[in-house]
């Protein structure tokens, strides 16, 4: 459906949170059903060159252990995840440049023997990269804009370019894969004016994938201080991205969980149809640090299953592709 940015403002401001989250979970319904597609997330290295100032691994934090695995424990990761029925991997890492084109060729290559869905997310790469990995066999590629506000954009990422980010979103689109973006809630300094813009933009470049999710200050970082995204903000901005693009995989994500232990629950009842379980080797999960309580939310995927059994969603046996209705 189409909003102007100021019904959008009003939904994001003035609207009844519930009676929102009501709308968008009916559109969910008609438009992709009651299925959730289950992602295994697969976070093989938290080294990064980047210093984005909200991230827990950021280059200047020294404080944290890094770890990078193997393509032998990416793959030990992949098969426990076949085991287990998932039909889809996501792969994520920080921009960590040892991992170059042939190295990651080579995981994606060994990854599409078997039966799934490829989904990458690890950054700004050049268009060559991107149509190396397309050639290898991925399938999708997430990458967030964060805020379409360019000037908190620069002041967030420093020596980074939103422009440069933005390139990469049409150069993967080109490519043909299907694209992944979102945003974060509650930045410092962001206005409700910016989400909303941010949520035109996403339905503008008809994004096959939206995770939206609150900022969430970390202990070890310059924005320590601040105050951090809210979970009311955070559902309406994504039920509001389901009014706008109906058909598209809306993750209920995992910093949503951090803030609520209901969180990915009321973002499934409020627009979102696909949850992403943390699979990487239990040894290695807490040091993927971007914010805090991060670890907390991963739980047992038989848990998972009987949540998703008492609010009548069942999990979805298929690839997860966006199966396009109106275009
Ligand atoms: N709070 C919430 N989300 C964060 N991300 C990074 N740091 C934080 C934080 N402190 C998100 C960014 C990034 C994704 C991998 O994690 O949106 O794209
Ligand atoms: Fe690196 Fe991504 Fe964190 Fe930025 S948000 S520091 S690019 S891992």
């Amino acid at each position: 459906m189409n909003l102007s940015k100021e019904e959008i403002i009003h939904l994001l401001t003035k609207e009844d949170g519930n009676s929102l989250f009501e709308k968008a979970n009916k559109v969910r319904e008609e438009s992709v059903g009651n299925s959730v597609h289950l992602r295994a997330l697969i976070e093989f290295s938290n080294i990064c060159k980047n210093n984005c100032l909200y991230c827990g691994l950021r280059k200047d934090n020294l404080e944290i252990k890094r770890y990078r695995l193997t393509k032998d424990d990416i793959l030990n990761d992949v098969k426990k995840a076949v085991d287990l029925g998932f039909k889809t991997i996501v792969l994520q890492s920080g921009e960590d440049m040892y991992f170059n084109q042939k190295r990651i060729c080579e995981i994606i290559e060994a990854i599409k023997k078997y039966d799934v869905a490829l989904t990458l997310s690890i950054g700004e790469r050049t268009y060559q990269e991107y149509k190396a990995f397309k050639n290898a066999g991925a399938d999708r590629y997430l990458i967030r804009i964060e805020t379409t506000n360019k000037d908190l954009y620069h002041s967030l990422d420093p020596d980074m370019s939103w422009d440069n980010r933005y390139k990469c979103l049409l150069n993967l689109r080109e490519l043909g894969y299907e694209l992944g973006s979102g945003i974060m809630v509650g930045l410092p300094n962001q206005t409700i004016e910016s989400i909303a813009d941010d949520l035109l933009f996403l339905k503008h470049i008809n994004v096959d994938m939206a995770g939206i999710g609150p900022f969430i200050p970390h202990p070890k970082t310059p924005l320590a201080n601040k105050k951090g995204g809210t979970l009311d903000l955070s559902l309406r901005t994504m039920a509001i991205m389901r009014l706008l693009l109906e058909d598209i995989n809306i993750p209920a994500t995992t910093a949503m969980e951090a803030l609520h232990p209901e969180g990915q629950i009321k973002a499934l009842e409020s627009g979102a149809n696909v949850i992403m379980p943390n699979m990487t080797n239990h040894g290695y999960r807490k040091l993927y640090d971007l914010y805090p309580n991060k670890e907390n939310t991963i739980k047992p995927l038989d848990l998972l299953s009987q949540k998703l059994q008492s609010i009548n969603r069942t999990i979805s046996k298929d690839y997860g592709f966006r199966k396009k209705l109106i275009y």
